[in-house]
């Protein structure tokens, strides 16, 4: 087993992302600083463009935040104190920050135990269901009629169905903060094809006034939000989702390949990829899924001790956070959700992703993580 870690190795903790900006993303914010307007201008529009042509959307609003838009989409869908919303157990508190704030009633679910996505929750009629797409893998929650399903795709831009984008149909919320394939000081959107929603998601990032008149309070409806993304982060999202992320998410999608051959080679734990799906993986999740702590912390050990970085994104499931878990939440049985939390980690940091590491790298991580699992079980 691999003891000491190699220079390569070591060179996969050093800071890589977010890269510095291109040419054309340069020459983008330098335009923006010189336009005179600070938000809700061209690069927005560039930027909702960008993301609808990307996605096949009818509807593209950008926000500040993918936080601020989940917040936006949970008030325009009324959620409300005491409102019951349902949610997987595993995942990252900003897709539930907005309905913290707003005090919905959390009900949790568990996760697959292929995917770590969400399952199905069979939710009644009129339900909202809120869920994300687990580092890349899009959740297979059926949209139906008689529920609603939000999708936080944070994680997913990149990914193909079908050789298609995701985000063509129902509603979802993108990020564009530094650890995301398009990266700009901050920025998030969302995506949908419900007119409606579209409608009520320009009042509400903007102090509840009707979209397009001057900002006056007459023209304010409803209570909003300022959420307006500024044209200098939008310049940067218009610029990356046409010329950096076709690239990003090829490699995410080849890195997350090939590293996947080693976790089947290994039997170590991974998601389940759904048929025809191509995912630009965020993270690689792996792991001893319902291993005994000591054995998962042999293996964390030889992780660090041959160098392979890794973190332990969602080490707190959300049921059980102090935040997220308070006596409004219901929780339900979630066994996997705290197994995945357990006994599994994420390849890579969030400075470091894999679809920075170069072929020599990804060989030299899949050689050494043959050679851990010779002895680890
Ligand atoms: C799954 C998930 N949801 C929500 C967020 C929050 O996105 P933002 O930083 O754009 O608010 C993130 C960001 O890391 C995320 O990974």
């Amino acid at each position: 087993m691999t003891t000491t870690p190699t220079a390569d190795l070591a060179r996969l903790r050093e800071r890589r992302w977010p890269p510095p900006p291109s040419m054309s993303a340069d020459h983008a914010v330098s335009q923006a600083l010189y336009s005179g307007t600070w938000t809700s201008g061209p690069y927005t529009h560039n930027a909702e463009t960008a993301l609808r042509e990307l996605t096949g959307a009818p509807h593209a609003i950008a926000f500040q935040s993918c936080t601020a838009a989940i917040h936006a989409v949970l008030l325009a869908h009324d959620i409300r104190a005491d409102t019951p919303l349902h949610t997987p157990a595993f995942g990252f508190a900003g897709t539930l920050t907005g309905a913290a704030h707003i005090g919905a009633r959390l009900l949790y679910h568990d996760v697959d135990p292929n995917t770590g996505n969400s399952i199905d929750p069979l939710a009644s009629p009129g339900a909202v269901i809120l869920t994300p797409d687990l580092h890349g893998v899009p959740h297979t929650v059926p949209r139906t009629p008689d529920v609603t399903v939000i999708t936080d795709s944070c994680q997913s831009l990149g990914t193909l169905v079908d050789r298609q984008h995701i985000g063509a149909t129902g509603t979802h919320c993108w990020s564009f903060s530094a650890t995301k394939l398009v990266s700009a000081p901050d920025g998030g959107a969302v995506t949908t094809d419900d007119e409606r929603l579209a409608d009520d998601l320009r009042q509400l990032r903007d102090y509840g006034a009707t979209p397009g008149g001057v900002r006056a309070n007459a023209l304010i409806t409803r209570p909003g939000h300022n959420w307006r993304p500024s044209e200098l982060s939008m310049a940067i999202v218009a610029d990356e989702l046409t010329n950096r992320l076709p690239f990003a998410a090829a490699r995410a999608r080849d890195v997350g390949a090939r590293v996947h051959q080693t976790l089947t080679d290994t039997d170590l734990w991974y998601q389940d990829i759904p048929d025809g799906t191509e995912p630009a993986f965020h993270k690689i999740r792996t792991g001893l899924l319902g291993h005994p702590a000591r054995t998962v912390n042999r293996f964390t050990t030889a992780l660090s001790t041959a160098g392979i970085p890794y973190h332990a994104w969602g080490r707190i499931p959300l049921h059980e956070h102090p935040v997220f878990a308070p006596r409004r939440a219901d929780s339900l049985r979630v066994p996997v959700a705290t197994n995945l939390a357990d006994t599994t980690v994420c390849l890579g940091t969030e400075s470091c992703p894999p679809w920075t590491w170069t072929d020599e790298e990804t060989e030299l991580l899949c050689h050494t993580l043959e050679s851990i699992m010779e002895t680890v079980l």
